[in-house]
């Protein structure tokens, strides 16, 4: 379905207004987050939530995050836990979604949580994020706004670019400002890293007084396909020269490069650029090489996505 208007809606009280009725009326919506651009949907109407999917492009397999407008309202869905209350009070509003497990007698569309008994949470910090859920006042199902193996959207723009004509409408809240999705955590036994992302694993560990699990084989999130966040062209990683023939994203003092995550080196700085550079240095064709980045704090987040981003495709 590509016959829709999308409606480009401004981050002012009519705007929200707007939104909020929108999701009411089981549209989609989306709209800022401090990580990236969320498609939104009323998640209690299954109409709604199928909606995400064939927007997307997204296997139904693949389950979403609700997004709540507080800590307290995550108690009616989840059987909540020690764990879950000391990092919601530490982390929450912030990049953290934390997946716990689902109450039998929620009252989600089944499809938000692909048929796992557990579901994944999160409360997000963004201002426009905030306003929008708590003027719907219910959970909002929420993945990228973005179609299914694409770069995630960091601007109204890459919505735009992804999905015009087939979502009701853009709350346009500028660039997100951390630019990588929420870390994943598991809490249905021992504390498990299910995806990097937003929030350093290294603070969660810390909070909890003890190393997170790996997320093994088969237990992890079930959406982290190998080949993700697909630009068009090839790409090459771990790169400490330019090729003949290539363009370099660099990260650090690097020499030659197109474009630079952080010619400083700072890791916040190339996650929140990460994914609309990846946008322009994507012409379809010439191939990217990426500096170095390290495996610590956000780099994690920034290294699993380039891998991704460099997977062969499936
Ligand atoms: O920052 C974010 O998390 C953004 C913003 C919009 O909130 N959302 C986002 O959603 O990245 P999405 O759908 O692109 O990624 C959600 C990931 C998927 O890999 C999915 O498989 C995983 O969360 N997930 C959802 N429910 C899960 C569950 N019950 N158990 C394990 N993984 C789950
Ligand atoms: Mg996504």
């Amino acid at each position: 379905m590509t016959d829709l208007t999308t409606l480009r809606l401004d981050a002012d009280d009519g705007g929200l207004d707007r939104a909020a009725a929108i999701l009411r009326a089981g549209g989609l919506v989306a709209f800022p987050t401090e990580t990236v651009y969320g498609l939104g949907a009323d998640a209690c109407n299954g109409r709604a939530v199928a909606r995400i999917f064939a927007a997307k492009g997204r296997p139904r397999f693949n389950p979403l995050i609700v997004h709540l407008a507080d800590a307290q309202a995550a108690r009616a869905l989840v059987e909540w836990s020690d764990a879950a209350e000391a990092l919601a009070t530490r982390f929450w509003p912030g990049p953290l979604t934390l997946v716990l497990p689902l109450l039998p007698d929620s009252p989600l569309s089944p499809l938000v949580t692909a048929g796992l008994p557990s579901l994944a949470l999160r409360v997000p910090a963004h201002p426009l994020a905030r306003a929008l859920l708590a003027r719907f006042g219910g959970p909002v199902a929420a993945p990228s706004a973005n179609p299914s193996g694409r770069i995630s959207p960091t601007t109204a723009a890459h919505v735009a670019a992804g999905l015009s004509g087939r979502i009701e409408a853009i709350l346009d809240g500028g660039p997100c400002p951390v630019g990588v999705e929420s870390t994943i955590l598991g809490l249905t036994d021992t504390p498990r890293l299910l995806r990097p992302g937003g929030l350093a694993s290294e603070e969660i560990a810390a909070a909890l007084g003890q190393p997170l699990a790996p997320s093994g084989p088969g237990i992890s999130a079930p959406g982290q396909l190998a080949s993700h966040y697909a630009p068009a062209a090839p790409m090459r990683l771990d790169a400490t020269e330019k090729l003949p023939g290539e363009r370099l994203l660099g990260f650090g003092a690097v020499p030659r490069a197109d474009l630079n995550l952080s010619p400083a080196g700072d890791l916040t700085e190339a996650a929140a650029n990460l994914f609309a550079m990846l946008h322009r240095i994507d012409d379809g064709s010439t191939a990217i090489a990426v500096s170095p980045i390290p495996e610590t704090g956000l780099g994690r987040a920034i290294n699993d996505r380039l891998r991704r981003a460099a997977a062969p495709r499936g």
